[in-house]
């Protein structure tokens, strides 16, 4: 880690924000004095500038059963409304929502007055099929406007969406929509990735009847998309379109009270079980549409925004659908991979639509900048005017190139830290104002309260690591990890009892500008998705060959960490099959286990693990071996020759 941290420290040069880009930003000074001032009559009025409410709210916070916050809770609103009838009603239902590109080249512009049309259908559908307020609705989609009609649709009921990123297999499908009990799934036969049809249908089907299924799923609406061929079943099964085409037209949007759950999310933790993050409705909204205002310095009359997540994701949830909508914004969403079927496709994107705002990961940046500069200067980038990263630390050779080659050497670039838990950005530069050091994610927006400290929850000096905490509550804040609100207090709370714990660690420099150094947990961070060592630990040892499995996150040129893993097999098996062939099946096995995303990039067969008396597992010591390193400390293990047997094993 120092090595990267030196690295971080030697780029010196600042950016200050430009006259031309300061006399038209969103932001100014005052939002952090007012905030300053009165943090929570601050959160009160963006609520009431920003989001419609059928009722509105006295209280602003409640937080006497912390750690359980409500926001706004005597108010009532609805989400779907916000984000769109009330464009319409205010005469912008001409305005483009969505502009999708199909990775096969097909394309569709869609109003909101279309938007809104779509989502009311949906709405009538899913409520003909017996959902209403409460009802957990899985969805398991490729990145298409149906998948954004889908969630808009559920949040309109009162219903909580948990997306499933298509990415993931059908245990992991079948665990969280039983986690969540989920009465209705909407999938996709399948969607377009890499120049074909990727299908998610038969992956529910799978989910939802091999070992003991998912009883509680009534019925499973399928969006007609890559027009593969599935298996129906009738008793089960409905077409998207045939559910939509018979619903009524008209809905009206209900109230709810700003507490209504809106979303789970589920996300990887520090153990073998995915924690299905809570999020509810005005707090949320209230901070998704402010960040997305005035970090993003969204002009919704003339921008074209475009966030590259998936909405299996968080950024997906708050920066592509309920920030940019609440807003109205006019954005881009695209199905496919960025090199399909030509490396330039983003950039061919970026010109085909004029994008104003781009907000993407790290780890994109780092694979384009592999490719060559080349690629993106054969298009026209001019219509950008502001960059954004997220998801991981971006090096500032990264955050160098974007802004020179991608940024046009003049729009501002955002490095916005926060988390799936965070529900909206915490920590990022405001455009306009920021003077931007490349590689800090510069300071806690206003209304939010960070603090850097040691184990013992003092606030460490300048300069100095330590744990990111935050100390105030905060209008996305999640709300509890769904059916274990024990689990929420230990993860979160337990540490610093009066502080939440991010998990990341952090520096302010002599500016008091944050520096974050990525997860002093066993959460790794693999191309800006989150990963668990302990989940991939058990997906290795179910495999009926692994005797034990540890698993680290080792530093990677392109993907900032890649999946390494280092197994024993059991001694009956040792002789039978060869270190390249156990690999390779198990790398298959995580991947049919989680999903593609979890492959390790790389397995070891080894003979022992390193660990410590009380039978721990060094994963310090393992991730010193995989990324080649000198190995550290190993006075605490059993027996320290064992890293010179799994060195030499290795290496
Ligand atoms: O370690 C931090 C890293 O991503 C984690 C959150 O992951 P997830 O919940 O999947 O959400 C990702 C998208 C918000 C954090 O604990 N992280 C996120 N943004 C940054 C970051 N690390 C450094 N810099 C960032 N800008």
């Amino acid at each position: 880690m120092s090595d990267t941290i030196d690295n971080l420290m030697h780029e010196s040069r600042r950016f200050a924000p430009s006259a031309d880009f300061a006399a038209q930003a969103n932001a100014s000074a005052d939002l952090y004095q007012d905030a300053r001032r009165d943090r929570l009559a601050f959160w009160a009025t963006q609520a009431r500038e920003l989001v419609s409410w059928n009722t509105p709210f006295t209280r602003t916070l409640d937080w006497t059963n912390a750690p359980v916050a409500k926001w706004f809770d005597d108010g009532e609103l609805n989400v779907s409304y916000n984000c769109l009838d009330r464009h319409v009603e205010a005469g912008l239902g001409e305005r483009v929502a969505l502009h999708f590109e199909g990775e096969p080249g097909d394309s569709r512009d869609i109003t909101y007055a279309q938007l809104t049309a779509e989502v009311k259908r949906a709405a009538n559908a899913l409520e003909s099929l017996g959902i209403s307020a409460g009802d957990r609705v899985a969805i398991y989609m490729p990145m298409i406007p149906e998948a954004v009609v889908a969630m808009l649709a559920v949040a309109r009921l009162g219903a909580v969406h948990s997306v499933v990123f298509g990415g993931f297999s059908a245990e992991s499908l079948r665990s969280r929509i039983q986690d969540a009990a989920a009465k209705v799934v909407i999938t996709a036969d399948g969607g377009w990735r890499k120049g074909k049809v990727f299908a998610l249908k038969p992956t529910v089907d799978e989910a939802l009847t091999a070992d003991g299924g998912a009883p509680t799923v009534e019925k499973v609406l399928v969006v007609q998309r890559g027009k593969n061929d599935v298996a129906w079943d009738a008793s089960r099964d409905l077409w998207w379109h045939d559910a939509l085409s018979s619903a009524a037209a008209e809905h009206t949007a209900q109230p709810f009270e700003a507490e209504q759950p809106l979303f789970i999310l589920y996300t990887s933790g520090t153990t073998g079980k995915p924690k299905g993050i809570l999020h509810t409705s005005g707090g949320y909204l209230t901070q998704t549409a402010f960040t997305h205002k005035y970090v993003f310095d969204i002009k919704p009359e003339t921008d074209v925004y475009w966030c590259t997540a998936d909405v299996g994701w968080i950024t997906g949830h708050s920066y592509v659908v309920y920030g940019p909508l609440a807003n109205g914004a006019t954005q881009v969403i695209y199905e496919g991979t960025p090199d399909t079927p030509h490396p330039g496709r983003w950039w061919e994107i970026v010109q085909k639509y004029g994008v104003t705002i781009l907000y993407t990961a790290p780890t994109a940046i780092r694979s384009f900048m592999k490719l060559g500069h080349e690629i993106p200067a054969a298009y026209d980038l001019s219509s950008i005017r502001l960059l954004g990263s997220v998801g991981e630390p971006i090096n500032p050779e990264a955050w160098v190139w974007y802004f020179e080659n991608i940024g046009g050497a003049h729009s501002p670039i955002v490095d916005t830290w926060w988390q799936t838990e965070t529900g909206g950005i915490m920590v990022s530069p405001l455009p306009g104002i920021t003077t931007l050091k490349p590689g800090s994610a510069q300071q806690p927006l206003p209304g939010i309260s960070i603090d850097i400290v040691d184990e013992h929850g003092t606030p460490v000096g300048k300069d100095e690591g330590g744990l990111l905490v935050i100390t105030e509550p905060w209008p996305s804040m999640l709300r509890g990890i769904w059916g274990d609100m024990d689990r929420y207090v230990d993860t979160y709370w337990a540490k610093f009892g009066d502080k939440y714990f991010a998990g990341d660690g952090a520096r302010f420099d002599q500016d008091v500008d944050l520096w974050l150094l990525g997860r002093v947990d066993d959460v790794m961070n693999v191309s800006g998705h989150r990963l668990s060592t302990a989940e991939i630990e058990s997906a290795l040892v179910d495999n009926h060959i692994v005797a034990e499995a540890a698993v680290v996150g080792a530093a990677d040129e392109t993907t900032g960490q890649a999946v390494v893993a280092f197994v024993i097999l059991k001694a009956r098996d040792v002789e039978k099959i060869t270190p390249a062939e156990a690999s390779a099946m198990l790398r298959q096995h995580v991947a049919e286990k989680i999903g593609a995303i979890a492959r390790p990039s790389r397995i070891f067969i080894v003979s022992e693990l390193p660990k410590t008396r009380s039978g721990k597992i060094m994963r310090r010591l393992l991730r010193d071996v995989a990324e080649g390193r000198p190995i550290g400390d190993t006075t605490t293990l059993t027996d320290p020759a064992v890293l010179s047997v799994i060195s030499a094993q290795v290496h």
